[in-house]
């Protein structure tokens, strides 16, 4: 279904699935599942920004001169609405420099088309590493709407980090934007016929916020 010409970086730790379980689990509540949306969004950015550009620096210890390395570079983060704000502040605790753009993208219930309804991006993309944040990549419509608006906004490189995706999600993003690149934990059976991720863990946004 996809070839791998996208680069799919599976992010396999153990506290990455432990906190994936606890997602899945049907019985986990708002609270508890707002907990670990922020848990596995922290390590999966880590991931996915492992090789963000650094420079060597020298501070002084109350020892004495160590050499170490701070972070170069522009970063902004894009969170997908609504269940990508669940993701943010896990990412700005890893990166409180990081600008942030907002895009707000609606799946219809019916069609599961994604249709726009906001977005607000900063400026000078090109030179910047873009995080773009949404938790379920199912179909891949969201995404590819998302990467189109951060393409046409000059952005370059640009990952995304999603919690769940699908096949036919990762296949889309491929077709449509093989340059990016994907961070996911998990990439589960397909998509049924309301096109859900399966088994997934249902609808992310609902369950962060409580909305049935
Ligand atoms: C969900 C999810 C993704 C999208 C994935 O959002 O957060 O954005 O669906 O599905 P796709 O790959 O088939 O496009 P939804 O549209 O349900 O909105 P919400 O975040 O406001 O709940
Ligand atoms: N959006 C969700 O929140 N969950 C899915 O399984 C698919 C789209």
């Amino acid at each position: 279904m996809y070839s791998l010409r996208v680069a799919v970086h599976l992010v396999d730790h153990p506290l990455v699935h432990d906190a994936l379980a606890i997602l899945r689990d049907a019985a986990t509540a708002p609270e508890l599942f707002r907990r670990m949306a922020v848990r596995i969004s922290l390590l999966l950015a880590a991931e996915a920004t492992r090789d963000l550009p650094a420079l060597p620096v020298t501070v002084s210890t109350p020892l004495g001169p160590a050499d170490g390395r701070r972070v170069q570079g522009d970063v902004v983060v894009v969170p997908v609405l609504r269940a990508g704000l669940g993701m943010l502040d896990a990412v700005l605790e890893l990166i409180p420099s990081a600008r942030v753009g907002h895009i707000g993208l609606q799946r219809d219930e019916m069609t599961a088309i994604a249709s726009r309804y906001y977005s607000k991006l900063p400026s000078s993309l090109e030179h910047s590493v873009v995080l773009m944040i949404d938790p379920m990549l199912a179909t891949g419509g969201s995404a590819v709407a998302a990467l189109d608006m951060l393409r046409h906004a000059g952005a370059r490189d640009v990952r995304l980090i999603c919690i769940v995706a699908a096949p036919e999600g990762i296949a889309l993003v491929e077709a449509r934007h093989p340059d990016a690149q994907i961070y996911t934990p998990a990439i589960d059976r397909g998509l049924n016929e309301q096109k859900f991720i399966l088994p997934g863990l249902g609808d992310f946004g609902d369950r962060l916020y409580g909305t049935h």
